[in-house]
This record gives structure tokens, C-alpha cells and sequence, in this order.
């Protein structure tokens, strides 16, 4: 039986424009990995010479983590993805607390974040969520103003993985930080840096953050793999006990060939980060440009400045994201209604809730995310099936209802 995609391979067309979602592994990475899962297939707890390469590739690929994040290798934590991540980030730091803390996010993170923060304020933590503006964006001194005399985890998300807007991290920790100071409190300030790799600096210094988390597979590295950077001397509770491996901090046999894949990954996300801005910007903008043209009442929903350049958010005005992105799937185009994570809800997103866009039109909503590997060719391809799924959707008005309720 052939695949969806090797139909698509064969027979016409497969464009991939969800890059936001998840990103194939790269050659370089999986040629890195492929030893460790059969020839060095050693548990790198174990004493013996195959063990000990195990152990060897761990502590190569959190040198190339630490060179790229300008940090002690002892400060990068390998996890199980960028969810685990932010959980271990919250929930570890919160209960390093005796007392109650406020736990600050803003109203557009990552469910992995604000389904953290609601455990704990089941736990009796005050969670605070910090509005954004018509882009998605915080404002700096708006976050640092939620601070009050307790002490407090602050997790702002780097960047948006449905707009992609771009938040000062710099700025936020430096006021948060300041706050904590002058208040003698505690302020703990962590970042999802998940969609920022490889499009945005990731040097902690500069970002003045204690922890940040990564995902292997938003940079062509493999799914269920992260990193958390903790900063050296604050306190973080482990969220898996067990062997004590990650120096106490997760316990759990590593998954070694993700590891490896991570630091390749993000070694070669890292030097190929300004090609990899201009290329997609080039794209996107084009995109953007071609679709309001195509396309009658579109409204673009990036920042025209702070926002990845790989990201194009648009809206269309009367229809639903679904039956549009069965259309363009159809065609052999993948793009998103939203995030692919909350793409599973008909409910509108939350984040476009937050921007203060109207049920309706957050309904109508699509991401197209343009890869290292997407082309010119894609775009046009990609803008001329967008401009007759709209045509279609817009002469059949009946068709858009039928399709949405299945
Ligand atoms: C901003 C952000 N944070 C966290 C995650 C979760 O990462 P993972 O899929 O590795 O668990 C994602 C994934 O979509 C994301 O976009």
C-alpha cells in the first residue's frame, strides 16, 4: 500500500509549508544519530568500552548545545522535547519556593506552558497572565509591572509559533530582574526558545534568562528531544526522579541518538541561521505580497518587523481555516489553521483571541511556515491553489459548512 505522501511524491506535488509544526530530519543529523542505535548502542551508565562512546557522544553534543548558547555544559539539561522542557522549568523552579509564588506567563504561550502554570495553581501558586498586543507581543515593563513582593517564575515565550512575533527577552529579564532586586525577592526567568532556533540569537548572555527551552525537531533534528539551559547556582527541582542521570536533574536512561541529533541539528540551525532568515524572509514576503493580491480582503496578522521570517499568518474573512487547509491538502500543500498543536480543537486559537481578533476571523485564520528548502516555485504554486480553494470556498458557501462539520 502506498503512503498519502508517496502518491503525492509520484504523482503530482508535495509542498511542505508547516515548518512551524515540525521539520524533517536533515541528512548530516541522521547520518550523526544512525551509530547509536545499533553499533554504540551502549547504556551510557554502564562501565564497558561501547558505553563509554555512548557517553562520549552525550558530552559532544552538549558542547556543541553550550557553544552555541554561550553556556557551561553543565548548565544543558537534555529532555524529552520542548514541552517536558518548560514543565521541568515551571514546575521545577516553583517548587524550589516554601511559599506561594507568582508564576507571571503572557496570554500566547505554548499550552505546554499555561497548562503547566494552571497545575500550579491548583498547588496554591498565583498565576498571572501578562496581555499582548495586536501582534502577539509584550510589552517589557507590562510583564515587570505583575511583579509584586513574592518571589516569582516569569516564562515569555521567545517567539510565537502560530504569528510569530518576537518578544524583547533581553528587556524582560532585565526588568523582572531588577524588580526582584529592589523587592529582595527571588524573580526566576525562563523563555520557550522552541520556535526561536535557528532564526534568532540564542546566546543566553544576551537573553539574560536562568533557563530556556529547545525542540531538536523545529531544526531538522529528531522529534521527542529538547534541551532546558539552567543556569548555574539556581535552584530547579527535578520533574523525573529515578537513576539520577542529567546530574539529578532528569532521571532516565538518555536517548542517545536524539542527543546526538540535537547538537547536530543545533550547530547546523546556528550557522545557518542568517542564510536561513533572508531566505525565508525573501519567501514570505513574496508570499505575503502575491496573496493580497490573489486573494480579496486577506488581512496579514505578522508584525511587519518583530516576527520570524519564516512565518505568514493571514486571515480570510468569511471562511473556516479547515476546509480551506483540506483544499490546499488536496492540491498537496501542507500548511496549518493555527497552531498543529491545538489544530485538533475547532475552538478559535488563543493566541489570536489574545491579539483581540474576532472569533470570526481567527476561524479563517492559516499559517504557512517556509523552510530552509522551500523555493520560489513553492510560493507561487502555493499562492495560485490558496487564491482557487478561496475562489471555490467563496462560490459555494454551502460547501464550507458541509465540510467543517464533519
Ligand atoms: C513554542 C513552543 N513551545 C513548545 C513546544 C513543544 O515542543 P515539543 O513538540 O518538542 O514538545 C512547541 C511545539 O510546537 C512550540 O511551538
Amino acid at each position: 500500500m502506498t503512503t498519502a505522501v508517496e502518491e503525492l511524491e509520484a504523482g503530482s506535488r508535495l509542498i511542505y509549508l508547516d515548518h512551524a509544526a515540525t521539520t524533517p530530519v536533515r541528512h548530516e543529523v541522521l547520518d550523526a544519530m544512525l551509530p547509536y542505535f545499533s553499533q554504540a548502542f551502549g547504556n551510557p551508565s554502564s562501565l564497558y568500552a561501547i558505553a563509554g562512546e555512548s557517553r562520549n557522544a552525550i558530552d559532544e553534543a552538549r558542547a556543541r548545545v553550550a557553544s552555541v548558547l554561550n553556556c557551561r555544559t553543565s548548565e544543558v539539561v537534555f529532555t524529552g522535547g520542548g514541552t517536558e522542557a518548560d514543565n521541568m522549568a515551571i514546575k521545577g523552579v516553583a517548587s524550589t519556593f516554601d511559599e506561594p509564588a507568582d508564576i507571571i506567563i503572557s496570554d500566547v504561550e505554548h499550552h505546554a506552558v499555561i497548562h503547566a502554570a494552571e497545575q500550579l495553581e491548583h498547588d496554591g501558586h498565583h498565576v498571572i497572565s501578562v496581555p499582548v498586543d495586536q501582534y502577539g507581543i509584550v510589552d517589557p515593563a507590562d510583564v515587570a509591572s505583575y511583579l509584586g513582593d513574592r518571589d516569582a517564575v516569569v516564562s515569555i515565550m521567545y517567539a510565537n509559533n502560530e504569528v510569530g512575533a518576537i518578544n524583547d527577552i533581553s528587556e524582560i529579564s532585565r526588568l523582572v530582574k531588577q524588580h526582584g532586586s529592589q523587592q529582595g525577592t527571588t524573580v526566576v526567568m525562563h523563555t520557550d526558545a522552541v520556535q526561536a532556533s535557528g532564526k534568532l540569537t540564542l546566546d543566553v548572555k544576551t537573553l539574560g534568562v536562568d533557563f530556556l527551552s529547545l525542540s531538536a525537531h523545529k531544526i531538522h533534528g529528531p522529534k521527542g528531544v529538547g534541551v532546558l539551559y539552567a543556569r548555574r547556582g539556581v535552584k530547579i527541582d527535578p520533574l523525573i526522579a529515578g537513576g539520577g542521570q542529567e546530574r539529578q536533574r532528569r532521571s532516565g536512561t538518555e536517548n542517545v541518538p536524539g542527543i546526538v541529533g540535537m547538537g547536530v541539528a543545533l550547530v547546523l540551525a546556528e550557522n545557518e541561521r542568517l542564510e536561513f532568515c533572508e531566505h525565508t524572509r525573501g519567501l514570505r514576503d513574496r508570499f505575503l505580497a502575491a496573496v493580497t493580491e490573489r486573494v480579496s480582503g486577506v488581512v496579514i496578522n505578522n508584525h511587519p518587523q518583530h516576527s520570524l521570517p519564516h512565518i505568514a499568518h493571514i486571515s480570510i474573512p468569511g471562511l473556516e481555516g479547515e476546509p480551506m487547509l483540506l483544499g490546499l491538502d488536496f492540491k498537496g500543500i501542507c500548511a496549518s489553521s493555527g497552531s498543529a498543536c491545538s489544530s485538533a480543537s475547532i475552538e478559535p486559537s488563543h493566541v489570536l483571541l489574545a491579539m483581540g481578533m474576532s472569533h470570526e476571523l481567527a476561524q479563517g485564520s492559516l499559517r504557512f511556515s517556509f523552510g530552509k528548502d522551500s523555493t520560489q516555485d513553492d510560493v507561487e504554486y502555493s499562492v495560485n491553489a490558496l487564491a482557487d480553494v478561496v475562489d471555490q470556498l467563496r462560490g459555494m458557501p454551502s460547501m464550507s459548512a458541509r465540510v467543517s462539520a464533519v
